[in-house]
């Protein structure tokens, strides 16, 4: 166990010892580490989930790091094709394509490239691809559609064999990654040798503000190692001489920031974007020690509501399952003392994640399908980031007298009279 699970001793993004305690969950097992039906039904290996903020840059992160092996040899998260997603995937394609001129010479490279959904985007836009993911199953996947994919972490190692291999590139970009990885710095150096002098850089990662804003306790776990404000990754990124030049918020996972640098040697110009947010952070309270312990209360009474509200359904008689099974849906139910008791099934639309078992909560993960065999009164929207496309998909269990609870930002109970 000490050798797969250590504490943090330095921040990963400025190097100081200096920790704020934030929220503890205790030890909970890997949100996103499904079982299989065959698996032994034993104890599971738990892990401390506690959260602390660095008193010097305001990175939020766990207080300890599991061994990346361990979370992510066999991954089975696989990108979202939701229409949202897919939509925000257009976009940054259109915008990077113009921003740098893209053409057919052009290399784009993507950390963290999961199945080459993004990539393929590029690709059929014209330009040469390649993605690096260190889940070899994924990266697999990402070859068998085409989309050449290396079986690797992305370090500085693997940024200098691309180049001296395929040439600079000139778009290096990682999304919804950078949270996972434990040495971002590594990442970073693999950035700046592979990077083209003109080129541009870009991660997108869920936002600390909104995060704090809105609730999303369920998005802290194992996995997600790091919480980025924009001015912590700044900072990162200035320590390896590239600089922050836009950056742009989405509407995906929650809230997220599209984060873009340029080499720091060029003098590339910054847009007013950055200083805005920067100084918008400052009024949110980003620095402040209240801020964290707020969020903090607001998590506690958070657990108990949404426990109280499933638990009350159950108890008049009601029927409850889960709507998706995302790692933070599994986090969330962990997180609220949540079960087999509470909750019959979580139906989800993943492939890989039908027939098998939620950790900790034991629930099984059924197929839409065999989910509408079984409707529950309520679907406890455990993917509440995709609530208005998935209320807007089940107008007719809604019609039919069923009802949504979104468990986030605060627990409400919507009908078909709500949506109406
Ligand atoms: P994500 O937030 O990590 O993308 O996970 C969302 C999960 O919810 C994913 O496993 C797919 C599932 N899902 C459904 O089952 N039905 C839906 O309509 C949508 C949008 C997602
Ligand atoms: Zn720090």
């Amino acid at each position: 166990m000490q050798d797969i699970v250590r504490p943090i001793d330095q921040c990963r993004v400025c190097g100081h010892n200096d920790w704020l305690d934030v929220v503890s969950f205790g030890s909970t097992p890997l949100a996103g580490n499904l079982l299989g039906p065959e698996d032994d039904p034993g104890e599971e290996t738990r892990f401390p989930l506690e959260v602390v903020v660095c008193r010097e840059c305001h990175l939020m992160t766990l207080r300890h790091v599991i061994e990346p092996d361990v979370l992510f040899g066999h991954y089975r998260y696989v990108a979202s094709d939701a229409g949202s997603i897919v939509q925000h995937m257009r976009r940054l394609v259109d915008l990077c394509t113009r921003r740098l001129g893209l053409t057919g010479q052009d290399l784009v490279v993507e950390f963290g490239s999961n199945t080459g959904a993004h990539l393929e985007l590029f690709q059929q836009a014209g330009m040469r691809v390649l993605g690096v993911d260190p889940a070899r199953n994924l990266a697999e996947m990402a070859n068998d559609r085409g989309v050449e994919s290396i079986p690797s972490g992305f370090t500085a190692h693997v940024g200098r064999e691309i180049a001296s291999g395929h040439g600079r590139a000139r778009l290096v970009y990682g999304r919804q990654c950078f949270a996972h990885i434990p040495d971002i710095h590594e990442v970073l150096d693999g950035v700046s040798a592979l990077l083209a002098p003109d080129g541009l850089c870009f991660v997108e990662v869920p936002y600390l503000v909104e995060l704090l804003a809105n609730n999303q306790f369920d998005t802290i776990f194992h996995e997600h190692l790091s919480y980025f404000s924009l001015g912590a990754l700044c900072r990162l990124f200035e320590s390896h001489g590239l600089r922050v030049v836009d950056v742009q918020t989405a509407e995906v996972h929650g809230g997220s920031i599209v984060v873009f640098a340029a080499p720091a040697a060029a003098d590339p110009e910054v847009r007013p974007s950055v200083t805005d947010m920067l100084a918008e952070e400052q009024r949110q309270g980003i620095a402040e020690e209240r801020t964290y312990r707020r969020f903090a209360e607001r998590t506690e009474r958070l657990r108990t509501q949404i426990r109280d509200l499933v638990r009350g359904v159950v108890a008049d008689g009601g029927t409850v399952a889960g709507y998706g099974a995302p790692t933070k849906g599994s986090a969330l139910l962990d997180a609220c003392g949540l079960g087999r008791a509470e909750i019959r099934f979580c139906s989800d639309t993943t492939v890989l994640k039908q027939g098998k078992i939620l950790p900790g909560s034991r629930i099984p993960i059924w197929s839409p399908e065999q989910a509408a065999e079984q409707v529950p009164d309520y679907y406890l929207l455990l993917a509440w980031n995709y609530a208005p496309e998935i209320i807007e998909k089940e107008k007719a269990f809604l019609e039919n007298g069923g009802r949504f609870i979104v468990p986030i930002p605060e627990p409400r109970v919507i009908s078909a009279e709500t949506v109406l």
